[in-house]
């Protein structure tokens, strides 16, 4: 199977999990809007999730839920950062935005559900119950005040600040708005396992910042229709990215490197770990 029909399998698999379970809910504006939100996207937390699960011999049906858990709390992060008051986006995946489409009432509770979703589908499947314990304390940790809602809050202090950030400041941003959920994603499939995360740790560290530079990269010269979303916002932003520090092709390169980091990262793991090698190209050529 080919690294693009690994990616579609999985995504099924997913999507499958996330609807099965969405069709159990009562008919709301928030569970369409939940229903919605989910749909669509790359799912390649959920992919390194169920791939790195996979490599340590947990079967596919138990790490579907953690799967799932990933892509819907990635889910609401989307739908909150693309708010007015956050980043006032009107497209998302080539759709409009669930605040557009419905409302923002509508779209904050359509977030908040797919959190509180995402902490049920981690106590859901036959994992000893401190696997799951463990899985909950490292998401809890990811997602909040330490992790990526950090990383939200100092990017939206980064439009207001007076003087531009350093790339120290970027990289610590961008390692918790985007690193902590690639980096819960990669190392799930190991503590499921009962296994030292170490090297997926290193893999992930360096798999979320390229994936980061290459969000920048695309938001400068990406397509709006291909990326399904709106681009060249972050320099109207006033935002200092990796592309207004390094310049776009000192971007690149550091792109370059660091997906040959995440890949040395990986040495110890045989040619079973070789989707997870193509994941790491795969973010820093993706066009959307
Ligand atoms: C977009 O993430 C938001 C960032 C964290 C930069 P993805 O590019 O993974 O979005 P989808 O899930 O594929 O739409
Ligand atoms: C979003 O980052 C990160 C999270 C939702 C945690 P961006 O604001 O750069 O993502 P896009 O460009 O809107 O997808
Ligand atoms: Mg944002
Ligand atoms: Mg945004
Ligand atoms: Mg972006």
């Amino acid at each position: 199977m080919t690294f693009e029909e690994a990616l579609k399998r999985r995504s099924d698999q997913i999507g499958t999990m996330l609807n099965q379970t969405l069709d159990g809910f009562k008919p709301s504006s928030v569970a369409d809007g939940m229903r919605y939100a989910v749909s669509g996207g790359k799912r390649l937390r959920g992919f390194l999730v169920m791939e790195g699960a996979a490599l340590h011999g947990v079967p596919d049906t138990q790490s579907c839920f953690a799967a799932a858990a990933i892509e819907a709390l990635h889910a609401y992060s989307l739908v909150h950062d693309d708010l007015p008051c956050m980043d006032d986006d009107d497209l998302r995946r080539g759709q409009p935005t669930v605040h557009i489409r419905w409302d923002e009432a509508t779209a904050v509770l359509v977030g908040d559900a797919l959190q509180s979703l995402a902490f049920e589908f981690l106590t859901l499947g036959a994992l000893p119950a401190e696997v799951k314990l463990e899985l909950t304390n490292n998401l809890a940790f990811a997602a909040g005040g330490r992790g990526m809602v950090r990383g939200q809050a100092l990017d939206i202090a980064a439009e207001s600040a007076i003087a531009p950030q350093t790339l120290e400041e970027i990289t610590e941003l961008q390692s918790l708005k985007t690193g902590a959920l690639i980096e819960w994603s990669a190392m799930a499939g190991a503590c499921m396992a009962g296994k030292d995360g170490g090297p997926l740790f290193r893999y992930a560290e360096a798999l979320g910042l390229a994936f980061q530079i290459a969000d920048d990269i695309l938001d400068v010269e990406g397509d709006e229709a291909t990326a399904g979303k709106r681009l060249q916002k972050d320099a109207d932003a006033g935002k200092a990215t990796f592309v207004s520090l390094l310049g776009l092709d000192g971007a690149k390169q550091r792109a370059e490197e660091l997906v040959a980091e995440a890949i040395d990262a990986l040495s110890l793991y045989s040619a079973q770990a070789d989707y997870l090698r193509d994941v790491a190209h795969f973010v820093i050529t993706r066009d959307n």
